[in-house]
């Protein structure tokens, strides 16, 4: 059991509203006075400073498979007997280690190719003009409920194929499923969440044997064909895949493009600058994932004993890895706090390290740049119509962006 050296709260044991909305001076407590922090009550570690954060994302000591950590609330609230009903999620490469990753990660490459990424740009700018389209007459909008989670949901049913008319149903069942990422859930989510895979996989399956019937020229039909050395992904792997790119897809890339235009509210300055030159998007949407990333924590299983930062990390013990604590560390960014569009050294970890990072990097980058582009092309004047204080956060907090941001232009 390690020893506690330092009295610090764990901030994830109940995560209050407050918490919710600006996490970072907490997060720049913990990493001063304890970078790794063992939580007694949670029963894991903390990563907060950046060295540390990288250095357990890119170690492949340090692994996946977290429905196996023996301190799992799943196992122990529910009980082994029920984990199938989950395996439509924790089936898929990010829940996954070497050698299994390898091939899934691999054979999901083949079908998630750079030039289909590439070919999506004019159609992206396409459904962000159409968006702004249907709101330009009313000359308000929510910011979030019409144009940044229904952009990204667009994107990614139209990759994979799925029919956009059912989104509100994925939507829903990939959020409840989202709802276990924080460490501490209670039972009820849990429920929910099983409930929730078994829906989807209910609803990705006939999907799949539909594409397998009838190929066609989208991702479900790439996937089901993807084969490396004469071997195919399974049934089951594909569902599991298609699940995790359905929500990835969208439940991410929202948050991109509502805490892009939420840390231009609050930095008018460089709100201005972005208006005068355009061209600074391109340093600007890596600003904006280091500053307040919509993928805020992730976590791993130390495989075998390891010495991080002169602690012991057991074999067993799981890591929550603070991305964006990490992301805030004066130590790599300098003035780490602070909104700079321009930065030019940002070797943020808003997609991760390592082996898992994400796959769908080049396409959430593409996205959060053509929405703020167009968005500020068509509407340079947009505002916020209510106090930014005011401004509720989603759960899980793991999932940071806001409920809803309603804008005037
Ligand atoms: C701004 C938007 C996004 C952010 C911030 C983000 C963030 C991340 C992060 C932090 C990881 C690594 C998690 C870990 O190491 O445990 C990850 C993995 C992944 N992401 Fe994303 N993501 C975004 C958008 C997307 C999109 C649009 C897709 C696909 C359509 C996607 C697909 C994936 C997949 C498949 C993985 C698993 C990779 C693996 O395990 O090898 N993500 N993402």
């Amino acid at each position: 059991m390690p020893v506690q050296t330092q009295q610090v709260t764990d901030p994830l044991l109940s995560v209050s509203k407050e918490f919710l909305a600006n996490p970072y001076p907490i997060f720049a407590e913990l990493r001063k006075s304890d970078p790794l922090h063992w939580s007694e009550k949670g029963g894991y570690w903390i990563a907060t400073s950046y060295e540390h954060v990288h250095f357990i994302l890119h170690d492949l000591r340090f692994g996946k498979r977290l429905n196996e950590w023996s301190g799992n609330p799943l196992l122990k609230k529910i009980g082994m007997k029920f984990f199938p009903s989950l395996e439509g999620y924790t089936n898929n490469m990010l829940n996954e280690n070497p050698p299994e990753h390898t091939r899934l990660r691999s054979l999901v490459n083949k079908a998630f190719t750079p030039k289909m990424v590439a070919e999506m740009r004019p159609e992206i700018e396409k459904i962000a003009n159409d968006l702004l389209d249907k709101v330009e007459k009313k000359r308000h909008m929510d910011f979030v409920a019409d144009y940044s989670f229904v952009l990204p949901i667009t994107v990614i049913s139209r990759m994979l194929g799925v029919p956009e008319e059912d989104r509100d149903h994925f939507h829903i069942w990939s959020r409840d499923i989202a709802g276990v990422l924080d460490p501490n859930v209670g039972t009820g989510k849990l429920i929910v969440a099983m409930f929730a895979a078994k829906a989807l996989r209910k609803y990705v399956m006939p999907l799949l044997q539909k594409r397998k019937a009838n190929p066609q020229n989208d991702l479900i039909s790439a996937l089901a064909n993807a084969e490396e050395n004469g071997i195919h992904l399974t049934d089951g792997e594909i569902v599991a895949n298609i699940i995790l790119l359905l929500a990835a897809g969208h439940e991410t890339t929202v948050n991109l493009i509502s805490n892009s235009l939420l840390a231009l509210f609050h930095n008018p300055e460089q709100f201005a600058k972005l208006k005068e030159n355009p061209a600074l998007i391109e340093t600007a949407v890596d600003e904006f994932l280091r500053y307040d990333c919509p993928v805020q924590m992730s976590r791993r299983l130390a495989l075998e004993d390891v010495e991080v930062g002169g602690k012991k990390v057991r074999k067993g013990d799981l890591i929550v890895v603070l991305i964006g604590a990490a992301n805030r560390d004066p130590a790599q960014f300098p003035n780490a706090d602070t909104l700079d569009l321009a930065r030019a050294e940002n070797k943020h970890v808003a997609f991760g390290y390592g082996i898992h990072r994400c796959l769908g990097a080049a396409l959430a980058w593409n996205e959060g740049d053509i929405a703020i582009s167009t968005l500020l092309k068509r509407f340079p004047n947009i505002k916020l119509t209510v106090d930014v204080d005011s401004l509720e956060y989603k759960t899980p907090f793991s999932l940071r962006g806001v409920k809803s941001m309603p804008v005037t232009f």
